[in-house]
């Protein structure tokens, strides 16, 4: 009997020694350790020895279990560590490479001119308020000096909307609204509700019936402007917006002034720079010129102060408009107006 379990052992150590996958060893296990198992068949008939064998014959049986037991044990630890070993080469990282570069947003180049151009009139003592982009006929035509007959309003034509009940209407108001066509209705909604002296700029979006080329646009970002008091005079309107275009381009910047006609003003200017992007050669931009008008202004004409409920000439005071687009293709020499709104990144990642 113990010659047969001394073979069994024998056996097991030759079959251990050409295992070569774990799957191999499953298979070796049970042929000894399994149901049928060569070992399991043994301990059974130790039953049918010899009764003096049978105690030393069980013992010297259950210890070759617990050996083969502890010996496959340690092959399957073998082959993990070799598996883990294999996994760890090919999915190597090296934890002293820097991580990969995080992009940056950034911020939007008329983002960047509004802001700029609000610090400086801020500097100035202008006050910032917000007016309505959906207007009604009124607040955007007939207070600021255009009535119903004149031709302005076929420049400004526009979108026209139903009436909503959430906007404030002036009696005078018809049932009509549309997208705000230019920049100066909320002249009259602020000096509606505010006494002077005042000064304040007006942020926000302009929406024009417009062929868009390189140097229009049917949406644009507007700044607009309006001081008041009893003595604001046309000394005062070209002290800011000298000021303002000095220090907003830099103080090298050639300048001009021209006569211009907008219904809200009298007298009204065109306040025109240099070309900057051909630097006054002429090009597309400038239409061949040199110049571009940057800052439509002017003294505000007595039939908006009257319309906004003021007496006969107890106030006066100046007004500008600007297109913010325009603004930041002179400050950051851009030559089609076009590139603002087409989201594209290579356009962005510039400023
Ligand atoms: N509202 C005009 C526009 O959008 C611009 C403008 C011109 C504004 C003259 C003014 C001004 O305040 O005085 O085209």
């Amino acid at each position: 009997m113990l010659i047969q379990l001394i073979q069994l052992k024998k056996t097991f150590c030759e079959n251990l020694s050409q295992v070569k996958t774990l799957e191999d060893l499953r298979i070796l296990k049970i042929n000894f350790l399994g149901r049928r198992g060569k070992l399991t068949l043994f301990l059974r008939e130790i039953s049918t020895f010899p009764k003096g064998e049978r105690p030393s014959m069980g013992r010297q049986a259950n210890f070759l279990k617990q050996k083969i037991e502890a010996e496959i044990k340690v092959k399957v630890r073998e082959f993990e560590k070799k598996e883990i070993e294999t996994k760890l080469k090919k999915e190597w990282i090296d934890v002293t490479l820097p991580a990969p570069k995080q992009s940056l947003g950034y911020l939007h180049p008329i983002t960047k001119v509004a802001r700029i151009i609000e610090t400086i009139f801020s500097q100035m003592g202008f006050e910032k308020v917000c007016g309505p982009e959906i207007e009604t006929e009124y607040y955007n035509f007939d207070a600021l000096n255009i009535p119903e007959s004149h031709p302005a309003r076929d420049m400004w034509d526009t979108f026209w909307l139903k009436r909503d009940a959430n906007i404030r209407m002036h009696t005078n108001d018809t049932n009509k609204l549309l997208l705000r066509t230019h920049t100066s209705p909320m002249q009259i909604r602020y000096m509606e509700t505010h006494q002077p002296p005042f000064r304040i700029i007006v942020p926000g979006k302009c929406f024009r019936h417009e062929a868009t080329d390189a140097s229009h646009e049917h949406t644009f970002y507007q700044v607009e402007g309006l001081m008041v008091g009893k003595n604001v005079t046309l000394v005062n309107l070209k002290a800011v917006l000298e000021g303002f275009v000095k220090s907003f381009f830099g103080k090298d910047l050639k300048i001009r002034w021209r006569p211009g006609y907008f219904p809200f003003v009298e007298p009204g200017f065109e306040l025109d720079v240099t070309c900057q992007v051909c630097l006054g050669k002429g090009c597309s931009v400038c239409k061949k010129t040199g110049w571009v008008e940057v800052i439509p202004c002017g003294m505000v004409h007595p039939n908006v102060f009257k319309a906004a409920g003021f007496s006969k000439d107890k106030y006066q005071g100046f007004a500008f408009g600007m297109g913010l687009d325009r603004m930041a293709m002179m400050k950051y020499k851009i030559n089609d107006i076009r590139l603002f709104h087409s989201g594209d990144l290579r356009f962005l990642k510039q400023f």
